[in-house]
């Protein structure tokens, strides 16, 4: 997509939320940054319009809210660019987080973008143009025991993302999932999930990193960006192993995480 108009970026407080938006506006979006924490997004916006010369806004909102698209509605009505990258897990097992934090995973990572994607696809497949850039991650790929909630909500944005591109592709819409592994953010600290420094560096990336494969995802939509090769690989190389050998591969990494 050639630049121009607005791209909202949730998430915008942090990791590669916060290294996306002056990427987006470099680029050449205007940007609305939001996110529950006004004093970071008011103070990066301020700093994106200053180094960029762009338009750039922040939204004080919980994403999750019942009423959080009409209040993104209110403040911007037709965005060129959506990216749905707030979201949260917690790692360990499943027994050990209470319900009701579990149940608010699954309300962050897909209710709340289920209802930000849909309720501005219509209006974008109406101009005929418009991505929707979802963050999932490389736990989409398989189950993942041991932060079983956390890549269930990240398997459904993943088949959710690549559906509707389906759909709305012929239109001029694009939904691109984007499926990161670790990224070293403030995401390991609220999951309580190992330093994700501890990954070999050839599978990790920076937020930054992340923020670049958003951009180029964003000028040039496929269905699915794997921003490190080796993630892309393993995907492609589990299509020939067993579904039980991959679980069993999977409990066994995250269970020496846990030690
Ligand atoms: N880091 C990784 O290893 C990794 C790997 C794969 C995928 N991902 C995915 O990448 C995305 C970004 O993660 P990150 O690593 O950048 O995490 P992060 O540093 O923890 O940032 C998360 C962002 O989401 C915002 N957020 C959380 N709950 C929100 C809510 N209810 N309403 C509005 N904003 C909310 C946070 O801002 P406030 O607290 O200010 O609201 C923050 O800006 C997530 O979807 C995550 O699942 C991360």
């Amino acid at each position: 997509m050639e630049p121009g108009g607005t791209a909202i970026v949730t998430g915008a407080s942090a990791g590669i939320g916060a290294a996306l938006a002056p990427r987006l506006a470099a680029a050449g979006w205007d940007v609305l940054l939001v996110a529950r924490r006004a004093e970071r997004i008011e103070a990066l916006a301020q700093e994106i319009a200053r180094a960029h010369g762009r338009e750039a806004r922040a939204l004080a909102l919980d994403v999750a809210r019942d009423d959080a698209f009409a209040a993104l509605e209110a403040a911007c009505p037709a965005p060129a660019v959506l990216v749905n990258n707030a979201g949260a897990g917690r790692f360990g097992p499943a027994e050990a987080t209470p319900a009701d934090e579990q149940a608010a995973t699954v309300r962050l990572n897909c209710e709340a973008l289920t209802r930000l994607t849909l309720g501005y696809l219509p209006g974008m497949l109406a101009r005929g143009r418009g991505v929707i850039l979802n963050v999932a991650s490389i736990a989409a790929f398989q189950p993942v025991p041991y932060f079983a909630v956390y890549a269930a909500t990240k398997a459904y944005v993943l088949s959710l993302s690549e559906a509707l591109d389906v759909e709305a592709r012929a239109r001029g819409v694009r939904v691109v999932a984007v499926c990161p592994g670790p990224v070293p953010t403030e995401f390991q600290g609220i999951a309580g999930s190992p330093d994700a420094r501890l990954t070999p560096r050839h599978a990790l990336r920076t937020a930054e990193q992340v923020a670049d494969a958003c951009v180029a995802a964003v000028r040039r939509p496929r269905p699915v960006v794997v921003p490190a090769p080796v993630h892309g690989f393993m995907r492609w190389a589990q299509r020939f192993v067993p579904r039980s050998t991959v679980l069993g591969m999977a409990a066994k990494s995250m269970k020496k995480r846990m030690e």
